[in-house]
């Protein structure tokens, strides 16, 4: 009777090993992040989210910035749209959902995302609201990227919160590199107060001019004094041709399949798969 038992337990755990339930990796949720402006964020969100999508992965983008610069480069019109990831977030509206947008999924969002900030000011928990409105669905995916704001303030907050990782892209110019001690040491608060499982997925140095003699020594400088805090992944060049891609929509790997960038964005995108 015992080894019936066991042997019918072990057909079973052999059914579940061969159909591979319950040992999907667990989804990885990286907010990419840097309180500084015109660092590469959304750029890096989009095109990041795409080359994983190209392997396979399962990827959802949220657009957690007001500027809805990421709905905008995906193609969507924020004033357009009735329902952003703000009504979630605010007064629990299910999901606004967008499938299957070069491959990915995409919550948007438009300019009432900026009403968290102030709606939010007395609520309980307001800290867990993005976490608990993806919970529901999280499994569904390889990975969540979440395009934060260029700010310190709440919406970063509860981007961070949310994450699992948390990835910084940094422009190799001195004004960007100067704001590394403030962004690490927000990243450290939402550590110790909130969230202590968040990781640093690794640096991308951005926007890199390697004619630039300023460039060169801020990536020098970012490969010396931060690679004891996290992976620096190689600099994604200065190219003209991210700005092209975003304004027909596109990520750089299809408007411009050829481009020496996109290599830059596969190393990335396998240096992610590989995180713990
Ligand atoms: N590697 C690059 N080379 C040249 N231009 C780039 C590069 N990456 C992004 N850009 C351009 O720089 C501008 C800012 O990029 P992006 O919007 O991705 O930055 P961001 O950090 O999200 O900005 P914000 O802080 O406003 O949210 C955009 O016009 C974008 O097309
Ligand atoms: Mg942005």
């Amino acid at each position: 009777m015992y080894v019936k038992f066991v042997e019918q337990m072990a057909l079973r755990s052999h059914t579940l090993w061969s159909v591979g339930i319950g040992f999907k990796a667990l989804v990885r949720v990286i907010t990419i992040y840097n309180q500084s402006g015109g660092v590469m964020k959304t750029s890096l969100t989009m095109n990041l989210g795409y080359q994983l999508a190209l392997h396979g992965r399962a990827v959802l983008l949220i657009d957690m910035d007001p500027q809805a610069s990421l709905t905008v480069f995906m193609g969507l019109e924020p004033a357009d749209l009735g329902q952003t990831i703000a009504d979630s977030i605010l007064d629990n509206a299910p999901l606004a959902m967008h499938q299957n947008v070069h491959r990915m999924d995409l919550l948007p969002s438009n300019i009432t995302l900026s009403a968290v900030e102030m709606r939010l000011i007395s609520a309980m928990a307001r800290e867990w609201r993005l976490k608990r409105i993806l919970e529901p669905i999280q499994d569904q995916y390889d990975f969540i990227l979440i395009d934060a704001p260029p700010s310190l303030g709440v919406l970063s907050v509860l981007s961070l919160v949310a994450s699992t990782h948390v990835l910084i892209p940094i422009q190799t110019q001195y004004k960007s590199y100067k704001g590394t001690e403030l962004l690490l040491d927000s990243v450290k608060q939402v550590q110790e107060q909130v969230n202590p499982d968040l990781q640093i997925a690794g640096i991308v140095p951005t926007i890199y001019a390697s004619a630039n003699a300023q460039d060169k020594a801020i990536l020098a400088a970012i490969q010396e004094q931060l690679a004891a805090i996290a992976t620096i992944y190689p600099p994604v060049p200065r190219a003209t041709a991210f700005a092209d891609a975003s304004m027909e929509h596109l990520p750089l790997a299809l408007y411009s399949p050829n481009h020496s960038a996109v290599k830059v964005l596969e190393s990335i995108a396998t240096g992610v798969e590989a995180l713990p």
